[in-house]
């Protein structure tokens, strides 16, 4: 039985340890401590699936509980995955912010999302700082 929490407290070293045992650890800072504590500190949003005391997965948002959701980290580790959490971590955003989520997908999941109901966008543009002309 996986349980299912909103802002339940999860330490920087758990979080790092869900990265590298989902794959996405590939794709975040997983080796800067204060980069994740800040990504845990400011997401306002923190939905995270647990197998006892085991972090089993998580979708990490920014979110006006009104208009839009950022989904910027959705990970389920590796012996977890195709079992339904990543959709029921996304079921568990949306209830308590229901409204538009927006991610970009990492590479290995770009037939995910379309597969659980995403629409993709096609005027999607982001920007890293100093190009902005
Ligand atoms: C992508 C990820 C979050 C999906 O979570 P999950 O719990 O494994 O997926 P679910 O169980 O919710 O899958 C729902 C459906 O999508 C399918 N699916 C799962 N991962 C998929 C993928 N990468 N590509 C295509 N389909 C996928 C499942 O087979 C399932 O279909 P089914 O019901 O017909 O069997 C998870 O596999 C993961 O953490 N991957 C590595 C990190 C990553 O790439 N995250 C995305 C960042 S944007």
């Amino acid at each position: 039985m996986m349980d299912y929490a909103i802002e339940r407290r999860v330490t920087p070293e758990q979080y790092i340890e869900l990265l590298n045992s989902s794959g996405l650890g590939e794709r975040r800072p997983v080796h800067d401590r204060q980069a994740i504590a800040r990504m845990l500190e400011h997401a306002n949003l923190l939905a995270t699936a647990w197998d006892g005391e085991v972090l089993a997965g998580a979708a990490r948002c920014f979110t006006d509980f009104a208009y839009v959701t950022y989904c910027s980290d959705l990970c389920v580790r590796r012996e977890c995955q195709r079992q339904g959490i990543g959709i029921e971590l996304l079921r568990t955003v949306l209830r308590a912010a229901p409204c538009r989520i927006v991610l970009l997908a990492a590479p290995k999941a770009v037939d995910y999302y379309p597969r659980i109901g995403f629409t993709q966008h096609p005027s999607a543009w982001t920007i890293l700082p100093g190009e902005l002309v």
